[in-house]
């Protein structure tokens, strides 16, 4: 027996989603949905993508039956995502559902905010816990210019309402990009400042559905820390604050607000990394990177039963690779853009 390595750490007898590095997946992302309203130029082109067709995607009853599956493994939050998830007009039927499950899981939503407004309080009433808020900019030509849409005023409008609504802390995620967004990080924290809503930066990663990433137009956490030290101090807090969430977290200005800044390319926490995804058509992801996918649609359209489905996904598990290797000579951009994987 080698005695060289490390013991490997021994996960709670609950946890069964464990890798070969001894991860443990908590954290379930679901892409409900790989449609959009808004068009991110990092994201996706202006013309959209071809959507899944609806009998390609998981059904309310599958869906529901596979987090639930998910959670007999050992995930605690769920997080639902897109595309934009409120698209999915059964969504507050599919959390009042995900709310029943046991344990219950902590539930969170990544949005782009659009129809929040109106969704942020059945929403919440069905279990809801929690919202992030894509938003890269307060200015609405920049906003217009970023996302090929006019709808700064409905995102401003969904946050409130789920701010009025208790899905607090409400965070705002936002990408700086360069050239049309960057210099205008620091308003856009003022902004959120004033209105109690916990901002994070993330770097942009090669994702989109163009293929148009490079690393140097990538606004970096380091080049974003700069501009925002111009206008505020920041304070980082320790370390030991960040867990397996990947944001580095600064004290604004004494605090108590905080900013948060993801550094997913230049300093990436893959070695903490709790995460798991469900696509929208049924295919379980252990990672954002990963190039290969389990097939949980077919099994469950084949009639397998719960054993088997929890079987394939530790089974995917079990391949989760040490990191996403963006730095690495061999690195290969997955086939599926973020729209359809889900963030
Ligand atoms: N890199 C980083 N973040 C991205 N997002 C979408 N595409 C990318 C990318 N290529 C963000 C969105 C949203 C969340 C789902 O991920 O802005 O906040
Ligand atoms: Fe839609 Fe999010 Fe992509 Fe923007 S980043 S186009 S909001 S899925």
């Amino acid at each position: 027996m080698s005695r060289t390595s490390l013991p490997m750490p021994r996960p709670r007898a609950d946890a069964r989603l464990v890798d070969r590095y001894g991860r443990v997946g908590r954290d379930l992302r679901v892409s409900v949905t790989d449609r959009c309203n808004l068009r991110c130029t990092y994201c996706m082109p202006a013309e959209g993508l071809p959507w899944l067709a609806k009998p390609e995607m998981l059904t309310d009853d599958e869906l529901v039956r596979l987090i639930g599956i998910f959670v007999d493994l050992g995930v605690r939050q769920v997080r639902f995502t897109g595309g934009e998830p409120l698209l999915r007009r059964s969504l507050t039927d599919v959390v009042r559902r995900v709310a029943a499950l046991e344990p219950r899981p902590q539930m969170a939503l990544t949005s782009n905010g659009i129809g929040l407004d109106r969704l942020a309080a059945p929403l919440a009433e069905a279990g809801l816990d929690r919202v992030n808020v894509s938003l890269d900019t307060v200015d609405r030509d920049t906003f217009k210019q970023l996302t090929l849409r006019d709808r700064l005023a409905d995102v401003e409008a969904g946050l409130k309402a789920a701010a009025d609504a208790g899905l607090t802390p409400v965070k705002v995620n936002s990408v700086a990009m360069r050239g049309v967004n960057e210099h205008r990080v620091a308003e856009l924290l003022q902004w959120c400042l004033d209105r109690g809503y916990e901002l994070r930066f993330i770097e942009q990663m090669p994702l989109d559905a163009q293929h148009a990433w490079t690393r140097d137009e990538m606004i970096t956490a380091d080049e974003l820390h700069e501009r925002l030290a111009e206008r505020f101090t920041l304070t980082p807090l320790p370390d030991a604050s960040r867990g397996s969430a990947p944001a580095e977290r600064f004290l604004v200005d004494g605090g108590p607000a905080t900013v948060g800044i993801i550094a997913s390319v230049t300093r990436p926490f893959c070695g903490a990394c709790d995460r798991v995804r469900l696509t929208a058509d049924g295919q379980v992801r252990n990672c954002l990177f990963a190039r290969g996918e389990g097939d949980l649609r077919a099994l469950l359209r084949g009639g397998a039963d719960d054993e088997t489905i929890a079987a394939a996904i530790t089974g995917e598990m079990a391949r989760k690779r040490a990191g996403h290797g963006i730095d690495d000579e061999s690195f290969v951009q997955p086939d599926r853009p973020m729209s359809a994987i889900g963030g």
